[in-house]
């Protein structure tokens, strides 16, 4: 397809001097250019102001706030919905080759940006310089996969033939995609479902977490710079009374791209199986929902590897991740070696601010503290706490220390329930086929990593492990897009697998022609 072999965009090195002062550098030239900035509204191409803007904090110090953007009111949402419908007559005849092209050109212009993107992340949603490196990197991967990708769901599938007809299965685009975002994953996530819905001829109304909008709008702007026309995507933000139901019920919006809680994915796909008046489709909805990931340690693993996997996915961006390690489960003849190792990864974090790199960051606000210490309280009585179970003191901003639990039965809703913050329990299998089942004990089905040396367990745990993506021998956070495709099972979602080879057809409709002559 004349387009060079892929290869993963490979993460900086900040142990390096230089690197680690360029990324210091950056976060100096964000402050110099957008603190204290107000963003507008994008709107069938055009700049917009809003009924009144909202204030976006630094989780790292939340004495500030960084920048500001729009609330957009009922008419704007109106206005937005007609512009992506009106655009998406054009966009939807675009040349497959211009659009990865323009995919392409993207990939260029954010390899030259990374730090600064690192920068906004790091001020708007606490990612230390790794993190947000990790996510930007997969930013710079999605735009030339999605090329790649592009091109392949262009040429159609082969069908068996007919000597009496010339048949072709064709794909075509759906309409205006909603892409309705969380905060913890700010560019990446609302890229792939954009990239997945543009890639295939739709057009987008793009709605960031209220969190996070920087990474959004910066995401976009950069897609326009690279040659995307500014009417294929309309960017609002504001409140979810205004951007939630009234957006999803919309009878002119075709498909529903969303990532984030159980909560609301349930509730958009409950509310966008009714048909409105004057709507000519049932909507398709994408809904990639929550993670109670465990990881299986059994007697024969490397408990080492197995004891660094588990901290790191469990206390990366105060767990902050679908995929993070919530639960370890761990073979009764080695869980206290497991368990001691894993403590001792915990009590080695030190937390500190993002934007100096600090090893574990805030959580995103207040709000979400308290809810991860009322989980946090109950497991003080329901289970044996190991290490930390308090704040940070000394701290301006909702930092949690790394939070180990021993010995947590199943049914605890420390073990069920998604906390979505730097807490991990641990729970003793008699086996490992116990332990698989423990670790299936769960509504949710996002992530999963299994640690042995036993090729029959292992075969037996990619068998059983009901999970969308299960890691053996590694961590259960860190997919690449391309690579792993991501998304889960059961409650955690739709199963979409963003980066995978199957994505773009969510976001494609059928057409067979049969032509005689
Ligand atoms: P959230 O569900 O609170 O918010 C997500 C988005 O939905 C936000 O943009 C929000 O404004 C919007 N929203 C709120 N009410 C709405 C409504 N009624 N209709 C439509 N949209 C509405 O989630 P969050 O707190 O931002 O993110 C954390 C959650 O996301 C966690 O549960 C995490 O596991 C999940 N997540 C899942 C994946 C995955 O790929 N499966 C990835 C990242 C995060
Ligand atoms: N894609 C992210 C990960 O795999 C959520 O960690």
């Amino acid at each position: 397809e004349g387009l060079l072999p892929f290869e993963h965009a490979p993460y900086f090195n900040f142990a390096a001097p230089d690197v680690a002062q360029a990324q210091r550098d950056a976060f100096a030239q964000v402050r110099r250019m957008y603190v204290g900035h107000t963003f507008p509204l994008l709107i069938g191409g055009q700049e917009a102001q809003g009924s009144g803007t909202f204030a976006v904090g630094n989780p790292g110090d939340t004495r500030e706030s960084v920048w500001h953007f729009q609330n957009a009111t009922p008419a704007q949402l109106e206005e937005a919905v007609q512009h992506a419908a009106q655009a998406f007559e054009e966009w939807r005849f675009s040349d497959p080759l211009q659009r990865a092209s323009i995919f392409m050109r993207a990939a260029e212009l954010l390899r030259a940006r990374r730090m600064e993107f690192n920068a906004v992340m790091g001020l708007e949603n606490g990612k230390n310089w790794a993190e947000a490196d990790g996510e930007i990197a997969e930013c710079v991967d999605h735009f030339e996969v999605f090329a790649r990708e592009t091109l392949k769901w262009a040429q159609g599938k082969p069908v068996y033939p007919m000597p009496s007809e010339h048949v072709t299965t064709t794909y075509e685009a759906l309409g205006v995609v909603a892409v309705i975002s969380p905060w913890n994953f700010p560019a990446a996530i609302p890229l792939g479902m954009a990239l997945g819905a543009l890639a295939a001829g739709n057009t987008v109304l793009w709605k960031p977490a209220s969190e996070t909008p920087l990474s959004s709008y910066l995401m976009i702007e950069l897609l326009f710079q690279a040659g995307l026309p500014r009417a294929a995507i309309q960017f609002l933000t504001g409140t979810d009374d205004v951007l939630g139901d009234p957006l999803v019920d919309h009878k002119h919006v075709r498909m529903i791209a969303f990532t984030g809680s159980r909560e609301i994915g349930c509730r958009i796909y409950e509310r966008a199986a009714k048909v409105q008046p004057g709507q000519k489709w049932l909507k398709r909805v994408m809904a990639e929902m929550g993670g109670k990931d465990a990881t299986v340690v059994c007697a024969d693993a490397d408990l080492d590897a197995a004891a660094l996997g588990i901290a790191q996915a469990a206390f990366g961006y105060a767990g902050q991740k679908c995929s993070a390690c919530s639960r370890a489960v761990v073979e009764d003849s080695v869980y206290d070696e497991v368990l001691s190792k894993v403590v001792a990864h915990a009590q080695a974090i030190r937390a500190g601010l993002p934007e100096d790199n600090g090893e574990i960051g805030p959580v995103i606000h207040e709000g979400s503290a308290r809810r991860i210490l009322e989980y946090v309280e109950a497991g003080k009585t329901s289970a044996r706490l190991m290490t930390g179970g308090e704040r940070v003191p000394g701290m301006h901003g909702a930092y949690l220390q790394p939070t180990i639990f021993a010995d947590v039965d199943s049914r605890d809703p420390l073990f069920q329930e998604e906390i979505f913050g730097p807490v991990l329990t641990f729970t003793r299998a008699s086996d490992w086929r116990h332990a698989l089942e423990l670790a299936n004990d769960s509504d949710y089905g996002l992530t999963g990593s299994f640690y042995s040396r036993d090729a029959f367990k292992v075969s037996e745990a990619r068998r059983l492990f009901h999970v969308g993506n299960l890691y053996i021998n590694r961590k259960c956070t860190g997919a690449m897009s391309g690579t792993h495709a991501f998304g889960g099972y059961g409650m955690s979602g739709t199963n979409a697998k963003v980066g995978g080879p199957d994505y773009l057809f969510w976001f494609l409709q059928t057409k067979t022609v049969a032509q005689r002559y």
